[in-house]
């Protein structure tokens, strides 16, 4: 199956979900993520001054960075509808958001942190598609 095909085939299901999503799994998801993140953070002492949260989704866990962590944030998803909704989440932020696949990930400028929560690529289970991963972050 081509990358485009598995692509469309993946994003569908999440853009049939994003009305639901965050009442169905996003914000409890959303806690849990954050307390993760917060221990990585100070178990390895993490620090960044700029972050990309790729699969955004409804874009949660990207406003938690700008709004909490007082960093520059691009949030990123493939998603038509999850992005939708993130834009309407961050509507009062300056975060960016794009609609791009993280396979083929292009950001304006290079940034410090880049998270990726919460089945964002464990769907891609055949070897040659986490190929393009080793090129995905050229500029990071
Ligand atoms: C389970 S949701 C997680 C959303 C968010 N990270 C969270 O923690 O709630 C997975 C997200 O990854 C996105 N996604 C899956 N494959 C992607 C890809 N190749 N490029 C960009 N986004 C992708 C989906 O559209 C979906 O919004």
């Amino acid at each position: 199956m081509s990358l485009s095909a598995l692509t469309v085939r993946i994003s569908r299901p999440y853009s049939r979900l994003a009305s639901t999503y965050d009442a169905a799994l996003g914000i409890q998801g959303f806690f849990r993520i954050r307390s993760g993140f917060e221990y990585l953070v100070r178990r390895y002492g993490v620090r960044f001054a700029s972050a990309a949260d790729v699969g955004c989704g409804t874009g949660i866990f990207a406003r938690y960075l700008r709004c909490c962590w007082g960093v520059p944030v691009f949030a990123v998803d493939r998603s038509a509808e999850m992005l939708c909704r993130a834009k309407r989440a961050l509507r009062d932020t300056d975060v960016h958001v794009f609609r791009q696949d993280v396979r083929c990930l292009h950001l304006p400028n290079p940034v410090d942190l880049v998270t990726a929560n919460f089945d964002m690529v464990n769907h891609y289970s055949a070897r040659q598609t986490y190929e393009p991963h080793s090129e995905a972050f050229p500029g990071i």
